[in-house]
């Protein structure tokens, strides 16, 4: 079967680039992009700034009409208020943001992140029409106690719950234990876990929702490796972390259906 998910590649910046230096990597990106003739039918580029460069970002983007989506790499529960240092999806969709992410590994593991709080943030998204870019993903000491799947599923079922089938969201396994080691998963792992998700996905929201949902596999993903988990049926992208900081090695993984077979 024709896979008719477009392949999203999105670069998590994490706390890197202030909103000088992003106005540099953007441009040069845009320039790489455009030099190499990529074919935006072929994959989405996303971009995760930190939020002090949104205004900046969006600005270059519109001016130029580059062909790159960007969001923020976290949102609040909250549309307004009392709610210090905290940023709305309301503030987020003024921005321009297409996209949220949402319970990455590290606002679990240093901020405390719940699957509530995620579920809360989710509905926060969709409330602003972002795209909820929702990460799980198992630790070292998970998956040994509980194989690969288990958790990711768990985290999956508890962030989505209530989510209408119409809603569009973006679903992110990250293995805690691949980011930013130079370890990613195999090919094979990642699909086995990716598959159950998508599987997941189909028991709660149905059949169509699930064949519609891009699902992207994101840890230690580099230009040398995206081919490999490109090819798994269901693998419809990566998220990445510090190649995405490099413009040359990102640009080269956005390419990636230059060197899949
Ligand atoms: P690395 O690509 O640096 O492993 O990071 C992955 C990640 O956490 C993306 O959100």
């Amino acid at each position: 079967m024709v896979n008719a998910r477009l392949p999203l590649i999105a670069g998590n910046w994490k706390m890197n680039l202030d909103h000088m230096q992003a106005i540099a990597t953007v441009q040069k990106l845009a320039w790489t992009l455009d030099e190499a003739k990529h074919d935006a039918g072929a994959s989405e580029v996303a971009i995760f700034p930190p939020f002090t460069d949104l205004r900046s970002v969006q600005t270059l983007v519109d001016a130029d009409k580059y062909p790159i989506a960007y969001g923020g790499q976290d949102l609040s529960v909250h549309d307004a208020g009392a709610y210090t240092g905290e940023i709305s999806g309301a503030f987020l969709a003024r921005l321009g943001c297409r996209y949220a992410l949402i319970g990455h590994s590290e606002r679990r593991q240093y901020h405390g992140e719940t699957d509530e709080t995620c579920q809360k943030k989710v509905e926060a998204a969709l409330r602003h029409s972002l795209i909820p870019v929702l990460c799980v993903g198992e630790t070292a000491a998970d998956l040994e106690e509980f194989g690969a799947s288990a958790v990711p599923i768990g985290q999956l079922k508890a962030a989505l719950d209530g989510v209408s089938p119409d809603a569009d969201i973006v679903v992110a396994y990250e293995p805690v234990w691949a980011i930013g080691s130079g370890q990613a998963a195999t090919e094979e792992q990642a699909e086995q876990v990716c598959a159950a998700l998508r599987a997941t996905l189909a028991e709660m929201l149905g059949e169509d929702f699930a064949g519609r949902t891009r699902i992207l596999y994101g840890g230690s993903v580099k230009s040398s490796n995206i081919a490999s988990f490109m090819r798994q049926p269901n693998i419809d992208g990566a998220l990445v972390g510090g190649a995405s900081l490099d413009v040359a090695e990102f640009a080269s993984i956005v390419r990636f259906y230059k060197h899949v077979i």
